[in-house]
């Protein structure tokens, strides 16, 4: 029922943001990004917990990153220790500029 709840979210947004032309930053983090690091930015999902992702809330762990760096996890993913991707890049589902504007997004979650 969650996935149904989410699919149908999911398929709401993007027909929105299709409309729309581009989809926002915000759009594209509730479409793309929320799943696993949450609305929030916390990371508290289940996906995110498995993941043991960080808290973007906190200063301390947005300060572990440069712009440069999120924008490359962003372009090219994040792979573990095996070389598997733990999160996907997005080069082929969002434009340059879309990957851009969402480098301040993520900053704009620290509370
Ligand atoms: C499948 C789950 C998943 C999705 C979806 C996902 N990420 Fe990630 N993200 C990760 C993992 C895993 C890491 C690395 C662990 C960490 O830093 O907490 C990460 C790290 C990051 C980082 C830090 C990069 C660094 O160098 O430390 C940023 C910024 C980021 N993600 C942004 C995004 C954005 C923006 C989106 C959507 C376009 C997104 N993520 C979608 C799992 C995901």
């Amino acid at each position: 029922m969650k996935l149904l709840t989410t699919a149908l979210f999911a398929t709401v947004s993007l027909a929105l943001a299709t409309a729309a032309g581009a989809a926002t930053d915000k759009e594209n983090w509730d479409l793309h990004c929320a799943k696993c690091h949450a609305a929030d930015g916390s990371g508290a999902t289940k996906i995110g917990q498995r993941l043991k992702l960080k808290d973007y809330t906190k200063a301390d762990n947005q300060a572990l990153f440069t712009d440069e760096q999120s924008l490359d996890a962003i372009k090219n993913g994040v792979k573990d220790a095996a070389g598997k991707f733990t999160m996907n890049p997005y080069s082929e589902k969002l434009s340059a500029e879309e990957m851009q504007a969402l480098v301040p997004f993520v900053r704009s979650l620290k509370k």
